[in-house]
């Protein structure tokens, strides 16, 4: 099957990336947001990181207005049904998402693919709800999406042969590189991943470093581009937080308890970078640890 369009659900941190990603690769993008403020803010970011790939000869201008051209965007969820592929990229809860595909049934072609950007939530599950579990996948993207290079494609126990190959070549056309995941939570890169972010937190509520002792100590001694604590900040703590819910319920393993810290951080509606203070502070000129 060849796609030639995508709507993308949610205009957010990673719907815009993704959109982004699409429409430079060739693809007509719809994009859809439950707000006009949302859709304006989503398409000013692709905006503003396409032109940051001109700056640094990454790709030209006429390249940056061609991909713009591509992007169109609705507060009609309904109209992502004319789409050959969907990308569900909205809050990372399943009540949400499940909501948002009872909607688009009926406006579906039958030939369109839908796929979820979760980053943990069951594939299987998902698609279950759905008329087509047969063309229902994990299309998942790492942030920012413009700068990673993989793709998780995650199949459901339904998914068909010809829907994970038309996903594939869609990674494939976008100069990404794809790593086949089964469907048990968290997938591949976020059971790696999320556990070490919790540990971090964990060494930072026992008292074994500082913020910035145990970002320096990753960033120098394990050569991560970013500290564990920023990079929750970056990722946003109320996902690491569910995430390592998806975790802690779906295997039953105390390894995996999320730590107090963790939760209460997301209590106080510190996320991280999107709400201005987490792990550090980034109301002022510079990011400043909390604790
Ligand atoms: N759009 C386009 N380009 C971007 C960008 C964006 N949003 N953000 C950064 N870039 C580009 C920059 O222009 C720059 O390009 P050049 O190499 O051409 O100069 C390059 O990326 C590096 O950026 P910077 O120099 O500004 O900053 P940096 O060197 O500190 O790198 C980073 C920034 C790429 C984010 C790096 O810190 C990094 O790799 N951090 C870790 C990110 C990570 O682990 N992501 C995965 C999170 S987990 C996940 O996403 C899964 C999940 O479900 C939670």
């Amino acid at each position: 099957m060849d796609i030639k369009s995508v709507g993308i659900v949610g205009a957010g941190q990673m719907g815009n990336g993704i959109a982004h990603v699409m429409a430079l690769a060739g693809y007509k993008v719809m994009l859809n947001d439950i707000s006009d403020d949302a859709l304006t803010k989503g398409l000013s970011t692709v905006d503003r990181n396409l032109e940051r790939q001109v700056s640094r000869g990454k790709i030209g201008a006429d390249e940056k207005a061609e991909a713009l051209g591509r992007i169109s965007t609705t507060l009609a969820l309904t109209e992502l049904g004319q789409t050959d592929l969907i990308i569900e990229a909205a809050t990372e809860r399943e009540t949400v998402k499940q909501a948002i595909f009872e909607d688009l049934l009926p406006h579906l072609q039958p030939h369109t693919i839908l796929t979820s950007n979760t980053s943990s939530i069951s594939i299987t599950r998902l698609a279950s709800r759905t008329d087509r579990p047969e063309k229902f996948m994990g299309f998942h993207f790492m942030n920012p999406v413009p700068v990673m290079q993989l793709v998780e494609l995650i199949r459901g126990i339904a998914t068909d042969a010809e829907t994970f190959e038309a996903c594939k070549a869609v990674v494939d056309k976008l100069g990404k590189t794809a790593a086949t995941a089964e469907d048990f939570p968290a997938f591949i890169v976020n059971r790696i991943l999320m556990p070490m972010i919790n540990e971090a937190v964990y060494t930072l509520y026992e008292g074994v470093g500082s913020v910035q002792s145990i970002d320096s100590s990753m960033k120098l001694g394990a050569n991560h581009p970013m500290g564990p604590l920023e990079l929750a900040d970056f990722i946003g703590l109320d996902t690491c937080l569910a995430i390592m819910n998806v975790l802690h319920d779906g295997l039953a393993d105390t390894k995996y308890r999320p730590c107090p810290l963790l939760t209460k951080y997301v209590e106080a509606g510190w996320l991280g970078r999107k709400s201005q203070r987490g792990f550090y502070d980034y109301r002022g000129e510079v990011p400043v640890p909390t604790r």
